[in-house]
């Protein structure tokens, strides 16, 4: 595995039991994928059924809609570092649970410090949270807005793919 494309073998634990999710999921702590020094890297929600089939994040859909919105602000989904807030896929593709979120902070955390971004784009009300430390906001109140991150960095926020897939607006 090269530089340009880099998943953190060394942070990930496969025998994570930190959580309930370790139960249903078929891979266990999956975590992200991107150049090790990426300047921006992108946060979603969890991993969904393509994610576990291709051990990727943002596999799927939404990835595919990601993709196209990175190129369209002149973005290469190879340049950045794509992870999510929690590493196990929820039963049902179901919204991460505090508790889940709290435990897979660890992993979070260990990759936004090895990459150490300078932006990251935070997709859907959990990675604002997360990213933030602010437990009550909302992506709808907070949607298209920069505010400090980890790690001195800088978060942009935007509604989640999946979201957009399922109230498209021509
Ligand atoms: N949705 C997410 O939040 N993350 C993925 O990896 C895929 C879909």
């Amino acid at each position: 595995m090269n530089n340009r494309y880099w998943a953190f073998e060394s942070i990930r634990n496969p025998s994570c039991r930190k959580c309930r999710l370790y139960r249903t999921a078929q891979v266990v702590c999956l975590v992200g994928v991107g150049p090790r020094n990426a300047k921006g890297m992108v946060i979603g929600e969890a991993p969904g059924y393509r994610e576990e089939e291709l051990r990727k994040p943002f596999a799927g859909k939404s990835g595919k809609l990601l993709d196209r919105v990175l190129l369209d602000v002149g973005l290469n989904r190879k340049d950045v570092f794509v992870t999510n807030v929690v590493c196990c896929r929820p039963p049902n593709n179901r919204t991460p649970e505090p508790d889940e979120i709290s435990a897979c902070n660890e992993y979070l955390m260990k990759q936004i410090e090895a990459v150490g971004p300078k932006y990251i784009l935070a997709l859907g009300t959990p990675a604002v949270q997360t990213l933030t430390g602010k437990k009550a906001i909302k992506i709808s109140k907070v949607q298209d807005s920069v505010l400090p991150g980890p790690n001195g960095s800088q978060v942009v926020t935007s509604y989640h793919p999946a979201y957009i897939l399922r109230k498209p607006v021509y």
